[in-house]
């Protein structure tokens, strides 16, 4: 839609309490049964994390002023509805690497707090949903899904989810159309898909809610390199949900959140036709357990 100027205020004004909100609201509708685990296993866990709390506090003799700013930031990451953005930043990638370990094919990363389900469905090749007047410089994206043999894999779903050329989700941020930048493509009969996008600019996790509180009381920094969010999926074999990164991007080497891989790095070229660029990247699924 062409009346979307691609740098509105509102969407350059998106806050930390918009995306928190949409990040809670979302996986609050998504989530299914609750936890499974049995009275031993949750003993185990929580006694661990609290055991390993209380030697943080004896070891670094942490004081009542320092508990109470403890106790005053995390109702403010509840209120603010940031849960999903601490918890995706700051642990998701070790329950990602424990979820994987046993994988051969593809390498997963981290799936964050702006995955949508049920994103509109195309047939490769497909061009994912935007702005007539999108910024960023065009990207065509392709490659080809096999099983770990190199089986071509027919019909694979790709499910590419990304930040606009602003850093920007939408349904998380104002302004953007429902679907921008988010799509569903079906690879071809050998597997094989394109999907004509623009590239993604670096994000930044948002610094004016709770945790770019405490990311600036550390003297951290808040971003996370450019990245393609994707959910590669076909019959018969396990779903992988990973990121790609652009080479030559500040953040690569001190992500925030931890979920950048050799493996996952992308490899550019210029398009011959001079129409932005383009990059290959095959992925190969593990057979269901
Ligand atoms: C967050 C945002 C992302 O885009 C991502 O990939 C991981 C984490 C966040 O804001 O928590
Ligand atoms: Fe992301």
């Amino acid at each position: 839609m062409s009346t979307d100027s691609p740098l509105s205020p509102s969407e350059a004004a998106g806050t930390a309490a918009e995306a928190g909100a949409g990040a809670t609201a979302r996986f609050l509708a998504a989530r299914t049964a609750s936890a499974t685990s049995s009275q031993e296993r949750v003993a185990q866990l929580a006694g661990r994390a609290i055991r390993a709390l209380n030697d943080v506090i004896l070891e670094e003799k942490v004081t009542y002023d320092e508990y109470n700013a403890l106790k005053s930031w995390l109702i403010t990451v509840g209120e603010t509805g940031e849960w999903p953005l601490f918890l995706d930043v700051w642990l998701e990638h070790s329950i990602e690497e424990v979820a994987n370990e046993d994988r051969h094919g593809s390498k997963g990363t981290i799936e964050g707090p702006y995955y949508v389900p049920d994103s509109p469905i195309q047939k490769s090749p497909a061009t994912l949903s935007m702005r007539d007047d999108e910024p960023g410089t065009p990207l065509l994206f392709q490659g080809q899904v096999t099983d770990v043999e190199g089986t071509p894999m027919e019909g694979a779903r790709v499910e590419i989810w990304q930040a606009d050329d602003l850093g920007f989700y939408s349904q998380f941020a104002p302004g953007l159309p429902e679907w921008n930048l988010r799509g569903t493509v079906i690879a071809d009969d050998t597997g094989h898909f394109e999907i004509n996008t623009v590239q993604p600019a670096p994000y930044q996790i948002p610094t004016d809610g709770a945790c770019g509180q405490l990311i600036k009381a550390a003297g951290w920094h808040a971003w996370r390199p450019a990245h393609l969010h994707l959910k590669v999926s076909a019959p018969g074999h396990q779903l992988i949900t990973t990121q790609l990164y652009f080479p030559g991007d500040p953040h690569n080497a001190d992500d925030i959140a931890s979920a950048v891989k050799p493996e996952l790095m992308l490899d550019l070229a210029d398009r011959k036709d001079g129409q932005g660029r383009v990059t290959t990247y095959d992925f190969r699924l593990d057979p269901e357990a």
